[in-house]
């Protein structure tokens, strides 16, 4: 980052406290972004990752250094400043400016002045006895891992041998990662038309191009055009397990449901598989939401019937007719895409899990008996808990005789190509921690 930006330090450490302490009260970080002015948002955007990225050190050494929480705005800064100044390696930037200009953001701000005596002595404190404070914080294996511990013993529970590696791969950030539009063009075309303007990708999968450097969406050149889409590698995978070899009735076009569709990612994918006589419908519950399904359809010029709907209360969308492929990209936790999204972690209460995986399952149990016999549901979840893949599905089938399970992934952990080269599942290559499950409707004997 770069320490002369026309926006002072300060001014971004103020918006990153007003972020961070919204954040503490649930919101998530697109949510606590959204009203940060335009010259201000990219700086402090950089910095709320970074600190989120650290911010179980952040919080474990504010409770150390000041034993009585200060309000939460004044926590939250002080928290922060701990988060991005602990490390010279990481700091964002040299931690004597972090500490100068988060007083400083304290002095100006009119309700945390009188907390500013407070925040430069905290501060200064931990900088002179920086090495013995870190030394001490690594005995917390919340800091080290930056989960809380709920988090942390379920991932130990599900994957005695892996947790650490998991761990590793989602403390980076995820690269960004593209799927060509075959409708509208080829990876190599692609590739050509990206290497003109300077931009260098690496493929990945069937469809995917890594980007080297993340840009603006808008800067890429085909993306107007609808040439591409952002879509981890691992979420490139539903459309082709879902209706690679289905059998075409003969008599009409394949009838396709994409059942949790917002933003579209997958309905657009699904699109490009379809031929025009086939249907295809996507069901989202949040009315806020589904324009963006529409809006990826048009930009990718693909076509799919959006509708705003509960899809497990059937009879409020249903036409009556069985669906040949049913998409359920289930709602979850996103344990799995925390490289991407590090306020996750900080948002999640350990009895989310379990009403999730009870919403996964009301929707497994309603859109099952749609499915006709030869026909498939594919069951897929950004997360690498057993309670939202395997043991959800593993439950589902010992109540319903009429499935079988075809070869699919199961459970994807992340894999970050930069930092965990040793991590290899079934899908190669840098993507997210992931679950799918084919299902296919057995026809009665
Ligand atoms: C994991 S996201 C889907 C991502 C999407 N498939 C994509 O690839 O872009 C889950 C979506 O399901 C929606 N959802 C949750 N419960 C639902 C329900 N009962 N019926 C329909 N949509 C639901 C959520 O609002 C959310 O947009």
């Amino acid at each position: 980052m770069n320490a002369t930006a026309a926006v002072p330090l300060w001014q971004q450490l103020q918006a990153l406290a007003k972020a961070l302490a919204d954040l503490g009260r649930g919101q998530s970080a697109p949510q606590v972004l959204a009203p940060v002015a335009s010259p201000l948002r990219p700086g402090v955007q950089a910095l709320l990752y970074h600190a989120l990225r650290h911010w179980a050190r952040g919080r474990w050494l504010r409770t150390q250094l000041v034993a009585k929480a200060p309000p939460p705005a004044v926590d939250a800064l002080l928290s922060a400043a701990l988060a991005l100044c602990w490390s010279d390696a990481l700091a964002p930037y040299a931690p004597h400016t972090l500490v100068d200009q988060a007083v400083e953001a304290a002095k100006r701000h009119p309700r945390w002045r009188a907390q500013a005596g407070l925040v430069n002595a905290c501060l200064r404190r931990f900088l002179r006895e920086r090495a013995q404070w870190v030394r001490a914080s690594e005995a917390s294996a919340e800091v080290v891992w930056n989960r809380p511990t709920w988090w942390l013993e379920r991932l130990q529970q599900d994957y005695p041998e892996h947790w650490q590696a998991i761990l590793a791969a989602d403390a980076m950030p995820g690269p960004m990662t593209w799927r060509v539009n075959r409708r509208r063009t080829t990876r190599e075309a692609l590739l050509a038309r990206w290497g003109e303007a300077g931009l260098v990708a690496e493929p990945v999968g069937e469809d995917g191009l890594v980007l080297s450097k993340p840009c603006p969406v808008e800067d890429i050149p085909g993306f107007a055009e609808g040439w591409c889409a952002v879509q981890d590698a691992a979420a490139q995978c539903a459309a082709p397990l879902l209706l690679r070899g289905l059998l075409r009735p003969t008599d009409r076009g394949l009838r396709v449901l994409d059942a949790c569709a917002a933003p579209g990612g997958k309905t657009t994918h699904l699109a490009e598989w379809l031929e025009p006589q086939d249907t295809l419908l996507a069901l989202e519950v949040d009315a806020a939401r589904a324009p963006k399904i529409s809006a990826n359809l048009q930009r990718m010029g693909a076509n799919a019937k959006v509708r705003v709907a509960d899809a497990a209360d059937v009879p409020s969308w249903s036409d009556g007719q069985l669906w040949d492929a049913i998409l359920l990209d289930a709602p979850c936790t996103g344990s799995g895409i925390v490289r991407r999204h590090p306020d996750i972690p900080w948002l999640r209460r350990a009895e989310d899990v379990q009403s999730l995986a009870q919403q996964q399952r009301r929707l497994l149990e309603a859109l099952w008996p749609l499915v006709r016999p030869g026909g498939r549901l594919l069951y897929c979840t950004c997360s690498v808990f057993h309670a939202e893949g395997q043991a959800q599905v593993e439950a589902f089938a010992e109540y319903n005789t009429d499935l079988r399970q075809e070869p699919a992934f199961g459970h994807l952990r992340p894999q970050n190509a930069g930092t965990a080269p040793a991590l290899v599942d079934n899908l190669q290559g840098d993507h997210d921690g992931f679950f799918y499950a084919l299902l296919a409707k057995v026809a009665p004997a």
